[in-house]
């Protein structure tokens, strides 16, 4: 199913949805303005509602596209041993888990800088880059934390709609930078379609616009896919291009909560973005430890991957069956088109202890639901089919 198919589903819906969203998203200039998930096309329903979901008593947490499985065996091993040496700074960690990455990324270890989690790395190079203004040229639908910080410093949004097969639409992109333009931003797979944009279209794409403005690529989601790294841009970075690429323990390492990310870019771009703190000072030894491990534990991610992989079959399959069509998803979550209100949807969900997200693109409600356990995934078909009948 493409785009068009997609909007022409629910296209009747529209109507009624933007009167919906209208009365009930409470609207602030200032809060709009550092909103993460909120752009020109897209909005995030919660913080429109009156009631406040309340996530610490549900059965199935499905909106943060968290990792069900982990941290993996070997990681949760290393954290309790090193949790002793919590007195101590990170330091010397750090610097091997450097070494270990720039190891795996076939670059040299002054390519690479940690932080707490992507999030933190996302937001520092968007501080480095837009601190003067300037835009960002993005997908649109797509992920907004770099762009909230961006937007922070008052810099402009060039948001580019996804193709019909929900890809970066790279020729539009191209033809949007302008000599304000700052960064290109790509989150692949991108979030919160769950879609891909082809790797050769992209590497071509990154090899040439990084002649003119650096490329950032977002691959948080990057190894629920099949071999794929291979996939991956990093490979520019080993060629001297400007291409900045992000990756995160929060998702297939199934380690959200223990705050660990790393970016990969040119040394001098590292060093710039470095500058803003001291180096290594938001990281900690556990989850340091930790990452080290869950690098090695392959069965771990193999596992992941394949458990997850399943689990979204099976609600792929179970949305046909009910005649919902979706988002083909290459990720740990999902999205498809609500052909009912977005706010009663999200409540009847999560009252059933089913914890979802409802997204509004084109003023068009839309779920996205995180891939957890089959168990999960189970409790949340039967509740979608009480809450759509
Ligand atoms: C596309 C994308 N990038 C980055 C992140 C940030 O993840 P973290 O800060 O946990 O590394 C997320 C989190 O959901 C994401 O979806």
């Amino acid at each position: 199913m493409n785009r068009r198919t997609l909007i022409k589903s629910t296209v009747t819906f529209a109507a009624g949805a933007l009167t919906a969203k209208r009365s009930n998203f409470q609207s602030s200039p200032i809060l709009d303005r550092v909103n993460p998930e909120r752009s020109d096309r897209l909005r995030i329903w919660e913080r429109g509602l009156e009631w406040r979901p309340d996530i610490s008593h549900l059965k199935a947490r499905l909106l943060a596209n968290e990792n069900p499985y982990g941290p993996s065996p070997k990681a949760r091993l290393a954290m309790m041993e090193y949790t002793r040496m919590g007195n101590r700074y990170g330091h010397t960690q750090a610097e091997e888990l450097i070494a270990k990455l720039a190891k795996l990324e076939g670059v040299s270890e002054n390519c690479i800088l940690l932080g707490p989690g992507s999030s933190d790395l996302l937001e520092k190079t968007a501080t480095v880059m837009f601190h003067k203004g300037g835009n960002v040229v993005m997908a649109d639908p797509s992920y907004m934390s770099l762009v909230k910080t961006a937007q922070y410093f008052g810099a402009e949004m060039k948001g580019i709609p996804l193709t019909e097969d929900y890809a970066h639409d790279l020729v539009k992109m191209k033809s949007a930078i302008d000599d304000k333009t700052r960064l290109v931003y790509i989150c692949n797979p991108n979030n919160p379609t769950g879609s891909v944009t082809s790797s050769e279209k992209l590497y071509q794409f990154c090899e040439t616009t990084a002649e003119q403005v650096p490329v950032f690529v977002d691959e948080a989601y990057l190894e629920f896919i099949e071999n794929g790294r291979k996939d991956s841009m990093v490979n520019l970075v080993a060629k001297g291009k400007n291409v900045i690429v992000s990756r995160t323990f929060s998702k297939i390492h199934g380690m959200a909560g223990l705050r660990v990310g790393y970016i990969v870019a040119l040394p001098a771009v590292i060093e710039e973005i470095a500058a803003l703190s001291r180096s290594n000072m938001g990281m900690n030894i556990a989850s340091l430890q930790a990452a080290m491990a869950s690098l090695d534990d392959e069965d771990f991610l193999k596992m992941s991957r394949h458990k997850n992989a399943e689990c979204r079959q099976f609600v792929a399959e179970s949305l046909t069956g009910m005649g919902i069509d979706y988002i083909p998803s290459h990720t740990n979550f999902l999205m498809f088109p609500l052909s009912t209100d977005g706010k009663l949807y999200l409540q009847n969900m999560f009252t059933r202890g089913v914890g979802v997200r409802v997204f509004e693109i084109d003023d068009m409600p839309w779920s996205r639901v995180s891939i957890g356990t089959m168990e999960e995934m189970e409790l949340f078909v039967q509740t979608l089919k009480v809450v759509l009948a």
